[in-house]
């Protein structure tokens, strides 16, 4: 019989390299969808020693739980961080989760050879590797969010874990189990991390490295609202460049990875420490800040957002927005998606403005706006620029009124999130207008934004600063209408004013509009 050599440990070999090394092999035979129908991202060895790295260890003694264990890299390296730090510790217990068969026999033998690694330094080490579903094998741990007298659980010193991301269909048992603690339609990286919550002894420590989208948006708020309830942030680490993290899985996501611990007696721990660094290269040199935690999670509000400044102006711009209690919804203004999807509208979309049947109004794209400009018509394929306003297209038009228009999306590259421009329905003397699916479009419901309002918000959504406070709260490149509906924004008085200032001057450049937020909110401190 032929051994496979690439799969025994090399002499004096480390259980982390070795799981690192199992892990590679592993991905290499399996296919990109494969692995991302699974949420099948390994975590860096750096980063599993990172992360191991910011836990405490003084007991004889220890439980770890690893949910969604992968080659066991992050238990792994939280046993050997332990056993440097700790010479008192003599047991270690870990139950670990994998569902991918496939990958079960490397879970094994990387265990076993930990196993043989920790006896060989006197420790005991007794492991359980469930090949079954992390969430439905803890249902009771759900259960618990909404059942104070439910079942006992298995509770543990350390939980640690790279959870999988993907969305989980509505009618998946995952779904339904996690019903109440998570919103219906759940991404299973937040149900892990409502579960791991629950299952944690009264001083232990939870250590997740996740996406950064459950900080903020309505999306998550029934988890954050569930989650914080149980835990508090210790330590968050932020990097700067998405790209280092997981490059070698091509992933993009933010990342953000925490250190909580269970509430002490219902209340809230007062700091929280915030680092950074730019990758995966300068773990050893992080940027730090030590934040109130009630400047970093919005405790009394139901929204319970979370912002994470990383630097001395980021926190004084969190300090700015947190002071504001003005927000779209409560100036009774409404952000909305652009009804025309175009591979829906094909029928109504025109590249000519002439149509001897119908009438012919703008169709606005993403393509069209920029930083307070509306440039229309631009001619590009496939991207007609008129629509017909007839009977059957009436329900993907909208009222030709007064709007903003904000991208929803913006490329990687691109310099800021917010773009919006000014529309003006005196433009043209249609009743209706069309805007694209890519675009949201801002405006009030019963009642129309006046000149001023329109300048002023536009002027503040397309300033640096409001930029900056969007990438504090929010990891992604979607701009999303939810998430601005409840973004804070200063007085309305100050919004008119600023609009007034720009359009008595007749500039809408960045430089003026930067400018004169900077005077407005007298922030030549920050800046
Ligand atoms: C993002 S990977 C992380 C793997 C490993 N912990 C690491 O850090 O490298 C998540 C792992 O969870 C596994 N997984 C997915 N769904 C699961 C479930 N419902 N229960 C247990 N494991 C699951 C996947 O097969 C995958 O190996």
């Amino acid at each position: 019989m032929k051994v496979n050599t690439e799969l025994t440990p090399k002499e004096m070999e480390l259980p982390s390299d070795y799981a690192d090394r199992l892990g590679l092999i592993y991905a290499k035979e399996s296919s990109d969808v494969d692995k991302k129908s699974k949420g099948q991202f390994f975590t860096p060895l750096a980063i599993a020693k990172f992360m191991a790295s910011m836990s405490t260890c003084q007991s004889e003694a220890v439980s770890i739980l690893d949910p969604g264990c992968g080659t066991g890299v992050l238990s792994i390296s939280l046993a050997e961080h332990f056993k440097s730090i700790n010479p008192e510790l003599k047991n270690i217990r870990l139950v670990a989760y994998e569902t991918d068969v496939k990958l079960i026999k490397y879970s094994q033998l990387t265990l076993a050879y930990l196993k043989e690694w920790l006896s060989q330094h006197n420790i005991k080490f007794e492991y359980i590797l469930h090949i079954t579903d992390f969430v439905l094998d803890n249902r009771d741990a759900l259960d618990a969010f909404t059942n104070l007298f439910g079942k006992k659980l298995d509770s543990f010193d350390y939980i640690i874990s790279n959870p999988p991301y993907f969305k989980l269909p509505k009618n998946d048992e995952k779904t339904k189990a996690a019903k109440g603690v998570v919103n219906g339609h759940a991404n299973i990286y937040s149900i892990f991390m409502a579960i791991a919550a629950q299952l944690l002894k009264t001083n232990g420590e939870l250590i997740f490295i996740t996406p950064r989208s459950f900080s903020s948006g309505s999306y998550f708020q029934v988890f954050r609202n569930n989650f914080f309830k149980k835990v508090d942030i210790i330590q968050a680490h932020l990097f700067h460049s998405r790209k280092d993290t997981f490059s070698r899985d091509k992933v993009l996501q933010e990342t953000i990875i925490m250190k909580c611990q269970p509430k002490t007696q219902g209340t809230n721990r007062n700091e929280i420490l915030v680092t950074s660094s730019s990758g995966t290269r300068d773990l050893d040199n992080l940027e730090t800040l030590t934040l109130p935690s009630n400047l970093v999670i919005e405790y009394d509000s139901a929204d319970k957002i979370v912002f994470l400044p990383t630097t001395q102006r980021e926190r004084e711009i969190v300090e700015l927005f947190r002071t504001w209690n003005g927000s779209l919804n409560k100036y009774n203004i409404q952000i909305s998606t652009g009804p025309v999807v175009a591979h829906r509208a094909w029928d109504y979309i025109q590249e000519q403005p002439q149509n001897e049947s119908s009438e012919i109004v703008p169709l606005f794209w993403l393509h069209n706006v920029s930083k307070m400009e509306l440039t229309w018509p631009i001619e590009k394929p496939n991207k007609g620029q008129y629509i017909k306003s007839e009977q059957k297209s009436r329900s993907i038009l909208i009222e030709n009124k007064n709007y903003l228009l904000l991208r929803r999306f913006s490329s990687k590259d691109d310099k800021s999130r917010l773009i919006a421009a000014p529309y003006f329905s005196n433009a043209i003397t249609a009743n209706f207008i069309g805007v694209e699916n890519k675009l949201n479009y801002i405006y009030r419901p019963k009642g129309h934004l006046d000149r001023a309002e329109i300048i002023g918000l536009g002027a503040l959504l397309n300033s640096t600063l409001f930029d900056q406070f969007f990438r504090i709260i929010n990891g992604n490149v979607n701009v999303s209408a939810t998430e601005l509906r409840f973004m804070p924004l200063p007085p309305h008085e100050q919004i008119i004013e600023i609009g007034k200032q720009l359009i008595l001057g007749n500039s809408f450049d960045n430089t003026t509009i930067n400018n004169l937020i900077i005077a407005s909110f007298e922030l030549e401190t920050i800046y």
